[in-house]
This record gives structure tokens, C-alpha cells and sequence, in this order.
């Protein structure tokens, strides 16, 4: 593990001549990157590893004189500052670095952080054994890997404390580039691009597309929409004391407390939410203690006139008898 993750390592200086002349020569990024072949670099093997080139990229472009990565896996940006010429400072949970719960010892001006995407790939006792990190370091890396989080908002709340902790240690005009992916499980998505709390000013999402992932060789059917692209979410410091900030904040609306909602929608929404026709006195009762009911004298007459309005989405099935017609989708 030493051999593969060890920390700081003297830079070859033919390597980084090499990489110099590289870092002067290709700077060039856009919006879209693709890697069809990974580069050398960091442990393929590694699951959830990424390419270095991307690293490579990010450093060219941005030209930092070093990187951190708090959560390194098998070290694929230190091989890509080695590459660039620039100096890295690279930790993991495997080799006694905690970024839930251990201070960032940086103050720097470039953070590339590659988390794991939930659960999707769990690395305490897979990828490395926790019986081995407790016996060196002291502390079981189970209990404080991001991967073994079970449930979504639990994940959530951990990826926004290590991401502020990280974007709080840089200096004023650093950067923190983020990888990241969106999960699919039973028909929901999970978006950690959506719910990841974005301090600072938000500079670039790139699109990175996917190569040689088990999504490339299954054969999905229905309606499953395959994942083949990952973001780097890029956010820069420019003030040390208040920041901006996007938070994400998931809830529950009531579709009759909405303003933007217009009568056909609410009282088509009741009207969904039954299994039969109901009379017009149900649908009093189900709108009448909502802001839309509320706030309008005529409410009554509102859904009575709602009804007779749109023919072609609401049936008198007989005197005072309402149903839906139902669409297409037939969901
Ligand atoms: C997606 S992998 C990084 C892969 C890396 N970019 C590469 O190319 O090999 C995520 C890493 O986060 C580490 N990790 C998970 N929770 C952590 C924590 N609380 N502190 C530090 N590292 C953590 C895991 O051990 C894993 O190596």
C-alpha cells in the first residue's frame, strides 16, 4: 500500500521538464471532455478510479503550483501533478487521513476532489481492509467512508461537510474541482451534481463522458435511461470572509398550496387521487382548508366553473358526479 499510495514523493526532474513544457503547450479545455483511453497514472484497478488526464487538464488550465486530494484512492492525482510538473499534497482514508474528522493541514490554491459516487462503489474492506487501517492508523475506516453511508441524505449531509470544510481551507482565489456522478437506483435519481452545496462563485460544470463501464455492455429494456457522463463541478474563492453559497434543500408541496398552479391543475390533482368519481362535495372538502381556497372568496363556484371549462379532462359521469379522463401514459 505504501509502495502505491504513499504521500509525497520527489518529483522525477526529467518528468517534470517533460510536464512543464506539456503545461505550457496544451491548455486548452472545453465544456464536454472525453478520455476513451484512461493515460498512465494512479491504479486502474482501483475501482472508481479516474483518468489523469482529467487531473492533467484541470492543472494545465488552471495552472496551480500544487494540488491536494483528500480523497486520493490509488493516487491518480499525484501521478498527474508529477506529469504537470507542480507539486501534490495527496491523503485517503486508507493510509490515515479522515476528511469527515480530520483537520485539512493546507491552506492552498487547488483542491481536485473525487468522491465516491454513495454508494456505488464501496472501498473500506473492498478495496482496501479496514483490519489493516485500524492496525496503522489507529481508527476503523469503515465507520467515516462516504461509501458505506446507507441512506441518501445521510450521504448528502456528509459530501456538504467535506465539501465546505475543503472550499473553507483554500486561500482567497483557489479552486475546488469537483468529480462527480449521478446514481440511478429502482426509477429515482440520485443527483449529487443537484444536491451538492455550491460555495463561492460557480466557474465551470464540465461534462465528462464515461468509458468502459459496466453500463457499456449491459442490455437495459423498458424505460431505463443508462448514466454514460459524470460532471466536474468547478467553484472558485474570491473572498475570504463571506461567500455566496447554493444550497440545496429537498421538501414537500402541497400542489393546493402553490401559486403557480392553476385551478384545472388542483382540481385535476384531487380528482387523480381517487380511485372512482366523487361528488362535487368531496373536492369542497379536499380543497377548502388550502391556501387556494383560502384566498378566494368565489372558491366554490371557481372548481364548479374549472369542471365545466375543460371537457376534455373532466367527466360528469352522472348528476354531480366527477371523474378524470385518463391520459395516455396511463400511469
Ligand atoms: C472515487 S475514489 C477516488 C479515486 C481516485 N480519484 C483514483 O483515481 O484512484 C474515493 C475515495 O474516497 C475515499 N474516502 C471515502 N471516505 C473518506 C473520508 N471520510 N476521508 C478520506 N477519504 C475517504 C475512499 O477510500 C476512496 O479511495
Amino acid at each position: 500500500m505504501e509502495e502505491l499510495y504513499g504521500h509525497r514523493k520527489r518529483i522525477d526532474r526529467a518528468q517534470a521538464e517533460t510536464g512543464r513544457q506539456m503545461v505550457s503547450t496544451q491548455r486548452r479545455l472545453t465544456s464536454v471532455v472525453s478520455y476513451p483511453e484512461r493515460g498512465e497514472g494512479g491504479n486502474n484497478h482501483y475501482r472508481g478510479n479516474c483518468s489523469p488526464r482529467l487531473v492533467e487538464a484541470l492543472i494545465r488550465f488552471f495552472r496551480p503550483k500544487e494540488i491536494c486530494d483528500y480523497m486520493c484512492g490509488s493516487g491518480t492525482t499525484k501521478a498527474a501533478a508529477e506529469c504537470c510538473g507542480i507539486g501534490s499534497h495527496i491523503y485517503d482514508l486508507h493510509s490515515g487521513f479522515d476528511l469527515l474528522h480530520n483537520e485539512i493541514p493546507e491552506r492552498l490554491e487547488m483542491i481536485f476532489w473525487h468522491p465516491p459516487y454513495w454508494d456505488m462503489v464501496v472501498y473500506s474492506d473492498v478495496m482496501y481492509k479496514a483490519s489493516d487501517v485500524q492496525e496503522k492508523y489507529g481508527y476503523d475506516p469503515r465507520v467515516s467512508d462516504l461509501s458505506r453511508i446507507p441512506d441518501w441524505d445521510g450521504f448528502v449531509k456528509a459530501m456538504n461537510h467535506a465539501m465546505l470544510k475543503q472550499f473553507s481551507a483554500l486561500e482567497k482565489g483557489g479552486r475546488i474541482a469537483v468529480l462527480m456522478g449521478d446514481i440511478k437506483k429502482k426509477g429515482r435519481l440520485y443527483s449529487m451534481l443537484s444536491e451538492i452545496t455550491k460555495p463561492g462563485t460557480m466557474e465551470n460544470i464540465l461534462i465528462k463522458t464515461q468509458h468502459n463501464c459496466v453500463s457499456d455492455r449491459t442490455a437495459y429494456s423498458g424505460r431505463f435511461i443508462p448514466i454514460l457522463h459524470e460532471y466536474v463541478l468547478i467553484v472558485r474563492k474570491d473572498e475570504p470572509l463571506v461567500v455566496p453559497v447554493i444550497l440545496s434543500q429537498r421538501g414537500g408541496m402541497d400542489i393546493r398550496d402553490m401559486e403557480d398552479a392553476s385551478w384545472k391543475d388542483i382540481v385535476a390533482a384531487v380528482l387523480e387521487s381517487c380511485q372512482k368519481a366523487v361528488p362535487l362535495t368531496y373536492l369542497y372538502e379536499q380543497i377548502r382548508p388550502y391556501k387556494r381556497a383560502q384566498n378566494s372568496r368565489w372558491w366554490k363556484e371557481k372548481i364548479r366553473q374549472t369542471l365545466q371549462y375543460h371537457p376534455s379532462q373532466f367527466v360528469r359521469v352522472e348528476q354531480g358526479m366527477w371523474t378524470l379522463k385518463k391520459s395516455a401514459a396511463g400511469y
